[in-house]
């Protein structure tokens, strides 16, 4: 028996393992109940007292001894797994899931990078304004309907405090601190106090331009309007100017662009009509050039508005409003493929 008490710790002395399963493999071999070393504990039991006395301490050593290896090297395997070393750096990451752009701030950034390119600067101005720069500034006369409760959101009960109904307003800030030439595109949120549908919301988003310089013409504005209209809905795209009314502008114009679903050939969204209004512009109308320090002898501009909503309905046909201000990832995850 002490030969094979010592043949077994010389072999203890050398065992090795690749992996955690050869460990248990060993301990199997080893200490399991059928193991090599409990064999020899039953074997013990019958070899004659006087020689237990000798090999008891050498049997019990032999199974510390090994109990002790083993550990050891299921330790270092257990290390492995969570430490560095055992890291596969080359193993494929799980794949992770990027989020969108909201679909509006795709179409804002879209706009505004195409009037960047003629030169326009982004303006920004207050949402919560004052009288002056959204109406009063603007020609708007002191009884005109916008001023109204009904569409207007007063801060307070003071009339002198409300949210903005329209970017406009950003123009009769830059323009009183700024002389010309002026070349700026003002997006932002817009609030009007109307019952929320499919069709209508109490905010929304609009991108305002406005060119102040000598000799700005309306032929400018028509030019601006179709390099405008063919890079945001393609080349093919045909525009036509109907005559409008807007306060700070004279005269006024609402553009309208070739439907861009139906080809011009008209379809239910253009109601069949072949055409879409997109936008309001208009040369600055002198009174508003006056009112906010630019000399109107010397300086003429152009302007022009729309909404953000829009124009994203009609670039993804967007449905329903609403859908913008929801947050619903599934809705939101369509524009994965966006820029
Ligand atoms: N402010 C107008 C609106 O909210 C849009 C607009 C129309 C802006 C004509 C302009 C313009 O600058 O020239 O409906």
């Amino acid at each position: 028996m002490i030969e094979r008490i010592n043949a077994i710790k010389a072999e203890l002395e050398q065992i090795t393992a690749k992996d955690a399963s050869e460990v248990e493999a060993l301990r199997i071999k080893y200490l399991s109940k059928k193991g090599e070393i409990s064999q020899l504990m039953v074997e013990f039991r019958e070899v004659p007292a006087e020689r237990k006395r000798e090999l008891g301490p050498k049997l019990n050593e032999l199974k510390n001894f090994a109990t002790e290896r083993i550990n050891a090297l299921r330790e270092s395997f257990a290390n492995a797994d969570t430490g560095v070393e055992g890291l596969d750096l080359t193993r494929t990451a799980a794949p992770m899931r990027l989020g969108t752009r909201h679909p509006l701030s795709i179409v804002r950034r879209e706009i505004v990078s195409i009037f960047s390119r003629l030169g326009f600067s982004i303006a920004e101005g207050p949402e919560i304004e004052d009288d002056w720069h959204v109406f009063s500034a603007l020609n708007f006369a002191a009884d005109h309907p916008a001023r109204d409760m009904q569409d207007t959101f007063f801060i307070q009960r003071n009339p002198d405090v409300l949210l903005r109904t329209h970017t406009s307003s950003v123009q009769a800030r830059v323009m009183e601190k700024t002389q010309p030439p002026i070349r700026i595109i003002c997006p932002g949120r817009v609030y009007r106090n109307e019952a929320i549908s499919a069709r209508a919301h109490c905010f929304f988003h609009q991108v305002e331009a406005l060119y102040v310089d000598t000799e700005v013409s309306f032929a400018d504005l028509r030019q601006t309007l179709l390099y405008f209209a063919q890079e945001m809905f393609g080349s093919d795209t045909k525009i036509r100017l109907r005559p409008s009314y807007f306060p700070f502008t004279e005269p006024s114009a609402e553009m309208d662009i070739s439907c861009n679903l139906c080809g011009g050939k008209g379809c239910s969204f253009c109601k069949g009509t072949g055409w879409v209004e997109i936008l309001g512009c208009g040369m600055v109308d002198p009174n508003v050039l006056d009112s906010c320090g630019i000399d109107s002898k010397k300086y003429s501009g152009f302007a022009l508005g729309m909404g953000i909503e829009r124009i994203t309905n009609l670039k993804y046909q967007v449905k329903d409003l609403r859908m913008f201000s929801e947050n619903d990832v599934r809705f939101l995850r369509e524009f994965e493929s966006a820029r």
